[in-house]
C-alpha cells in the first residue's frame, strides 16, 4: 500500500480511539515510517479511516508495528486496558485461583459461557501483513497439530474451502464459527484471500473449538451450555498448555501475547456469557453504568457489533493486558453476579 501525505478527512468526525491519539503531528511523525514486513500507517488505519464508526479504528501487521508506531498505538492501549507504556504483562492461568461458583445454578439467566484467547505464531506477520503462502502453512502446521489430539480434546478440521453449506450456516447461527464479510476485518486487510487458509477445528461436542486465521491466527475457544464458569476456565487452559507444547507463539513481556488489535494484547483473553437481561435490557443507562463500574463489556447475541435478541447479552470482561487470565475471567464473573442481583431487583418491581 502506498503511503498517503494526507491527513485522513473521515477521521475529523470519529470518535474512534484512532481519531483522538493521530492527532496531525503524529501522523506527520509516523506517515513515512515502515516495518520490517513492509507494514505502513496507511496499513495501520485503513480500517478506522474506512469506518469512522470504529471504536478503535487501528490494526497491526507484526509486532513490531506497535514500536515503529508507538506514538499512535501507546496511548490507545494506556486508554483501553488502563496499562502504561512501562507497565509488564502478567499471567496466571491457574484455574484453582479462580473464585467463580456458578452464579446460576438454577438456570434462571445464563445460557452459555465462552472463553476464548487469541494467538499468533511468533516472526512470521500478523493477520493484515500475513502473504497467502505464510497463511496456508499457517493452516497446514495448527490443523495437523490439532488433529492429532486425542480424548476430549479430539477432533476434526473443517477448512472453509471446503465446507458444507449448510454446516457452515448452522455452525455460525450456533455461535461457533465466525462470521465472513466484517468491514472493519476487511479494511483492515485481514480478509485477503477469503476464504482460503480459513477454518474451524472442533471436537465432538463442540466444547473445544479453534478459528484459523480469522482476525488472529489462532483463536482457542472452550464453551459450553449453562454457567460453570470453572469448568469452561480449566477446558481452555489445559487445551492452551497443550497447544503451547508444539508451538511458539508471539509474546513479549510488556504487551503479552500479540494480536492483530490492540484491544486483545495481553491475556488475548474474552470471558463471556450469554444471559438473559430483560428488564436490564430496558434500562440501557443503567445496564452501561453496572458494566463500566465492573469493567465488562456488552455484546449482542451474534458477536461484535451484532443487537441483542429476546433480551439477551453477551457480557465479557473489558480488560486483557496488564490482567491477569484469572483476573480477566474474574472481572467477567464479578460483573455477571453484580448484574443478575440488579436484574432480580427489577423484576420483582414489575
Ligand atoms: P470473539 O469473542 O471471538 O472476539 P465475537 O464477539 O464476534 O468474537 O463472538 C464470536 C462468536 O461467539 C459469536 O457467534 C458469538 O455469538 C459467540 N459467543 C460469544 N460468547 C458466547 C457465549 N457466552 N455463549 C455462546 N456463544 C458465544
Ligand atoms: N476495529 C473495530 C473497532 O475499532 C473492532 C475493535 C475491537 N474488536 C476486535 N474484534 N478487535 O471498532
Amino acid at each position: 500500500m502506498s503511503q498517503t501525505n494526507e491527513y485522513p478527512l473521515s477521521l475529523k468526525k470519529s470518535k474512534s480511539l484512532l481519531a483522538k491519539y493521530l492527532t496531525q503531528e503524529v501522523f506527520n511523525e509516523l506517515k513515512n515510517r515502515t516495518t520490517i514486513n513492509g507494514f505502513t500507517l496507511k496499513s495501520a488505519i485503513n480500517s478506522g479511516v474506512e469506518n469512522p464508526d470504529s471504536g478503535i479504528g487501528a490494526y497491526v501487521g507484526d509486532e513490531e508495528s506497535y514500536e515503529i508506531f508507538s506514538e499512535l498505538f501507546d496511548p490507545i492501549i494506556e486508554e483501553y486496558h488502563g496499562f502504561s507504556k512501562d507497565d509488564k504483562h502478567k499471567s496466571n492461568l491457574n484455574p484453582d485461583d479462580l473464585n467463580a461458583p456458578n452464579p446460576d445454578k438454577d438456570g434462571n439467566y445464563i445460557l452459555s459461557t465462552r472463553i476464548r484467547v487469541a494467538r499468533n505464531i511468533a516472526n512470521i506477520p500478523l493477520g493484515p501483513a500475513i502473504s497467502k503462502e505464510q497463511r496456508n502453512s499457517v493452516e497446514k502446521q495448527v490443523s495437523e497439530i490439532l488433529t492429532s489430539f486425542s480424548g476430549e480434546l479430539g477432533g476434526k478440521y473443517y477448512p472453509l474451502n471446503n465446507i458444507n453449506e449448510n454446516n457452515r450456516a448452522s455452525l455460525i447461527a450456533d455461535h461457533f464459527l465466525f462470521k465472513a464479510g466484517d468491514r472493519f476485518l476487511e479494511s483492515a486487510g485481514l480478509n485477503r484471500d477469503w476464504p482460503n487458509g480459513r477454518g474451524i477445528f472442533h471436537n465432538n461436542d463442540k466444547t473445544f473449538l479453534v478459528w484459523i486465521n480469522e482476525e488472529d491466527e489462532l483463536r482457542i475457544i472452550s464453551m459450553q451450555q449453562g454457567g460453570d464458569i470453572k469448568e469452561v476456565f480449566t477446558r481452555l487452559t489445559s487445551a492452551i498448555t497443550k497447544i503451547q507444547k508444539q508451538i511458539k507463539f508471539a509474546y513479549n513481556d510488556h504487551l503479552g501475547y500479540i494480536t492483530s488489535c490492540p484491544t486483545n494484547l495481553g491475556t488475548a483473553m474474552r470471558a463471556s456469557v450469554h444471559i438473559k437481561l430483560p428488564n436490564l435490557g430496558a434500562k440501557m443507562d443503567e445496564f452501561q453504568s453496572i458494566a463500566d463500574k465492573y469493567s465488562v463489556q456488552i455484546r449482542g447475541i451474534h458477536g461484535e457489533h451484532s443487537d441483542s435478541e429476546g433480551g439477551i447479552y453477551d457480557i465479557s470482561n473489558k480488560r486483557r493486558l496488564g490482567v491477569t487470565e484469572v483476573e480477566c475471567v474474574q472481572d467477567m464473573y464479578d460483573g455477571v453476579v453484580a448484574l443478575i442481583k440488579r436484574e432480580k431487583e427489577l423484576s420483582q418491581k414489575t
